[in-house]
């Protein structure tokens, strides 16, 4: 066999598999019960408007849906999208909009405009592991600074930043996700998001927000996105019809400063010339008709609903010394075990002996720490599975950890309703 090895290049070798994709693979439905995948629940797909709207596409405009398109993307759908961001104060004209395929895209696209190999950037302990897996390819080394209940940890992101500083390394960016975070479901407040982008100019860097989840929240006012906040045009704000129409579509977007746009079109054109017409056309005209607006509190009421039933199955299931968060929207929380208890090792014993998934928190963070964590995702289980699925993972969660166990038990660690 030849050494196909030695023809790879650096890149190639230094792309990882997501860990959640492969788990994934073991998931066939009805073999295991999985909160390990960030899907949405397919009941929520917009399927009767979707096919009525492809119909409609296609008979008055088939022949531009069909055809290549502009890299930039469906002008329509981008002047939606300036419509739909200055509900949240985001405020951008149609040439700082770039339709991608998927957010996924819209991070790689932000890997090769703005990394080099042995760049800097700072993320959040932890973080969304597609961003870890998009940002590393690049060579970079990122730092992670720790969260809590409130967002990432400002005095820790200042001293990272004094230290780089006095060691001559600029970040290119500071990389957020801070509505519902995947993995921790945690929400920053508006005073970190002020303080965030204070810091970034302090240290004249820019922020990556990496938004999917916004529309996604069961309670609580939303602060306004870090983008909003910005005066000095040093934002990136990325965000998706993953989790509010369906990843299928693969319709992201990313909005910001229009020179650093401009630079991620010729990035992407390199890529892929452009992305799917036909999807961005439909995207467009369930946007202008108000159809997602109607639907948006269906769905999310039924994640409210799916989160409720699993903090409620963890409350009865799970042993002292466990603490979990109760996010306020999103597809995701978040388990601490005991310290010294392997979420990692513990996974093999849950797929074999109870058919349950979950995903490690380890993977999640830069500093390959986290190690007593793991997410879970309650936005694809059914009900039943939920209840069913915690229960199994309550016997092997008592099973692993250490009786008896003194630590005090701490209920959720975001504002809880
Ligand atoms: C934080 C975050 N960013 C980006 C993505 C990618 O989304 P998309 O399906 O639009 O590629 C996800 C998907 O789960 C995510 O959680």
């Amino acid at each position: 066999m030849l050494d196909y090895e030695s023809f790879l290049s650096t890149l190639a070798r230094r792309t990882e598999r997501s860990v959640i994709r492969e788990l994934l693979k073991l998931t066939r439905p009805g073999s295991v019960i999985s909160f390990a995948g960030g899907l949405p629940d397919p009941a929520t797909f917009p399927i009767a408007e979707l096919q009525e709207v492809t119909r409609e596409v296609l008979s008055t405009g088939g022949r531009t849906a069909l055809q290549y398109a502009t890299t930039e993307g469906d002008p329509v759908l981008r002047e939606e999208l300036v419509r739909w961001m200055a509900k949240d104060g985001i405020n951008v004209g149609r040439d700082d909009v770039l339709i991608t395929t998927g957010s996924q895209q819209a991070l790689d696209i932000v890997g090769r405009v703005l990394l080099d190999p042995g760049d800097v950037i700072v993320v959040e302990l932890p973080t969304y592991l597609g961003g870890l897996q998009a940002f590393r390819t690049y060579g970079v080394e990122m730092i992670g600074v720790p969260q809590d209940d409130d967002g990432i940890n400002v005095q820790a992101l200042h001293s990272v930043l004094t230290r780089l500083r006095q060691e001559g390394r600029r970040p290119k960016f500071l990389y957020a996700v801070p509505d519902f975070q995947n993995p921790s479901g945690i929400t920053w407040s508006r005073a970190r998001r002020e303080r965030l982008l204070a810091l970034a100019s302090e240290f004249d860097t820019l922020v990556i927000e990496d938004n999917p989840y916004r529309e996604m929240r069961f309670l609580g006012s939303a602060p306004p996105p870090i983008t909003a906040l910005d005066p000095e045009g040093r934002t990136l704000y990325l965000s998706t019809f993953s989790k509010t129409l369906a990843p299928g579509l693969r319709v992201g977007w990313m909005a910001g400063p229009q020179f650093l746009i401009s630079r991620c079109v010729t990035a992407k054109q390199a890529m892929d010339l452009c992305g799917p017409a036909l999807t961005q056309a439909m995207v467009a005209v369930l946007l202008a008709r108000g159809t997602l607006l109607e639907r948006l509190p269906t769905v999310v009421g039924l994640y409210r609903h799916k989160r409720d039933v699993m903090l409620d199955a963890l409350a009865r299931e799970m042993p002292e010394g466990v603490s979990w968060t109760r996010p306020e929207g999103g597809l995701f929380l978040w388990v601490r075990l005991p310290e010294g208890v392997d979420a990692g090792a513990m996974l093999k014993v849950a797929l074999e002996e109870e058919a349950v998934a979950y995903v490690p928190g380890q993977p999640f963070h830069a500093d390959g720490s986290g190690q007593n964590t793991l997410r879970l995702n309650f936005s694809y289980p059914s009900e039943a599975e939920i209840k069913d699925g915690i229960a199994r993972l309550g016997r092997i969660v008592r099973r692993s950890v250490p009786a008896p166990v003194h630590t005090v038990r701490r209920r959720g660690t975001t504002v809880s309703d």
